[in-house]
């Protein structure tokens, strides 16, 4: 990697106009994280970088999207969208410092790798005063056009201004750019906005480089590593390239997956060795899946952590908080929320289970609900060690059940049962000896006709 200083600047001004969308573009999400923060995750492998992201007036959204992702990035305001150049220029005060690399990357090209920056910033370290990243997308459209002669890069012509000839040019503009410190200012004053758009754009820095006599280099990369993303359906392209790379990455890593174009990942996901992932399973953002643990079909799991050796699902839902410990059974329509299941619980069918603890070897029976909440507020449900909870039980929280205790099938349990006890809650059994027999004598089943109907009335 490389010892130079780097300034990046993420561009991220801008709405979700084009995208059709109340949202801003790069808060758009792939693979369960914003493209922002694919970007900024991306960029933040560089080492001895400041990074400076430019954003549009009142987006705080987009502000702390980059917090999350890097605290001691530095903010610029956009007043007015003016063009990518004037976007660059609005961190005129990260430009003056001195650095030896300028990179200049886009908020809507998710799929970058760190590579690609390093050997953007290696032209610049070979001379280059530009360096562009290239790519031949089997559809062009939209794309800037790299105008080179004899393997010079002489220009970049965005669509709008492209000639006939310029837009047959398979080489496009990837968005990426990098310049060298000395001169990148001094080369972005000069750009000038007389184009159709009145827009100032970024893309003129080669010609004028050029103009000043300075070295530019194009760098070429695959179009899977630079989409760029300006409306629904390249969001949804970029998904598909994403979701193939972190399913090759499982599957290096060891995981199981029995069909792996049915199963979608997130950028975070984490697993251990010997996970089987089932067909048809959906892996939400900030999950973690530990050894030997199965995911069966149609499974739902976000902000989870799975034990070693848990089974969960098919059909399980694991929602923000589930915390399944070693050897959990999660079976089918059972949906978990901000509760911790303790070693070797079982809930194995048709239960919800929020904001609770399950204790070590408790039995969660069929139909269990934890009532958590009062219309109003959220309350717990607490299950001891080794409790058995029978089958259409409604655990009224907030509620204890302690350790070993016994929960009678179809309780509505709203007091704390004491450990080692049984509670039930239900009406007394009536048997009426011989009723039914007696029933059918004066009403045949199915036979009734209409005048034995009309007789009982
Ligand atoms: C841009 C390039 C084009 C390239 C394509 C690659 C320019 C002029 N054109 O076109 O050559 O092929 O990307 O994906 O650079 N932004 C601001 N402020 C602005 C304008 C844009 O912050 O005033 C940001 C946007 O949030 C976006 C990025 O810059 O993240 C690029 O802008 P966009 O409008 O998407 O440019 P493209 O038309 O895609
Ligand atoms: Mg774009």
């Amino acid at each position: 990697m490389s010892r130079r200083t780097c300034l990046a600047i993420v561009l991220a001004a801008g709405d979700g106009t084009r995208m059709l969308s109340n949202l801003p573009k790069v808060l758009h999400v792939i693979a369960g994280r914003s493209l922002l923060a694919h970007v900024l995750t991306a960029v933040g492998r560089l080492r001895k970088t400041r990074i400076v992201v430019v954003t549009a007036p009142k987006q705080d959204s987009v502000s702390k999207e980059t917090h999350r992702i890097v605290p001691s990035a530095q903010l610029f305001v956009q007043r007015e969208r003016r063009g990518t150049a004037h976007a660059v220029l609005i961190a005129r005060a990260a430009l003056k410092r001195r650095v030896d690399d300028v990179l200049v990357v886009f908020g809507d090209t998710p799929l970058i790798r760190v590579e690609l920056l390093d050997q953007l910033r290696d032209a610049i370290a070979n001379g280059a005063a530009v360096a562009v990243l290239g790519f031949r997308p089997l559809d062009p459209t939209g794309y800037g056009r790299l105008v080179t002669q004899g393997g010079e890069l002489l220009a970049v012509r965005e669509e709008k201004e492209a000639t006939e000839t310029e837009r047959r040019i398979a080489l496009c503009n990837g968005g990426l750019m990098a310049f060298s410190g000395k001169t990148a200012l001094s080369i972005i004053d000069q750009i000038g906005n007389a184009n159709q758009k009145r827009e100032y754009y970024l893309t003129e820095a080669v010609a004028v480089a050029r103009r000043m006599g300075l070295k530019t280099a194009v760098i070429e990369a695959d179009e899977d590593d630079v989409r760029g993303i300006n409306t629904k359906a390249q969001l949804a392209q970029a998904e598909a390239v994403m979701q193939r790379r972190l399913r090759a990455s499982a599957l290096n890593a060891g995981v199981t997956l029995v069909a792996p174009e049915t199963v979608f990942l997130s950028a975070d996901t984490k697993f251990g060795r010997d996970v089987v992932v089932e067909p048809n399973v959906v892996i939400g953002p900030a999950v973690s899946i530990a050894d030997s643990a199965l995911i069966r079909s149609f499974s739902h799991l976000e902000g989870a952590r799975v034990g070693k050796g848990a089974r969960v699902g098919p059909y399980a839902r694991l929602r923000p908080g589930a915390d399944l410990e070693q050897d959990v059974h999660i079976g089918n329509f059972v949906e978990v929320k901000a509760a911790k299941i303790q070693k070797g619980a079982k809930a194995n069918h048709l239960t919800y289970i929020g904001d609770a603890r399950v204790g070590v070897g408790a039995n969660v029976g069929a139909g269990t609900i934890t009532c958590n909440y009062d219309g109003l507020a959220k309350h717990r449900t607490d299950i001891g060690h080794r409790a058995f909870i029978g089958s259409n039980t409604a655990l009224v929280a907030p509620v204890k059940v302690g350790d070993g205790a016994y929960i009678g099938s179809g309780s509505v349990i709203t007091r704390n049962v004491p450990p080692g006890s049984l509670s039930l809650e239900r009406s007394p059994q009536i048997i009426k000896k011989g009723w039914a027999k007696s029933l059918r004598r004066v009403k045949p089943a199915g036979k009734q006709t209409k005048s034995a109907r009309k007789k009982r009335r």
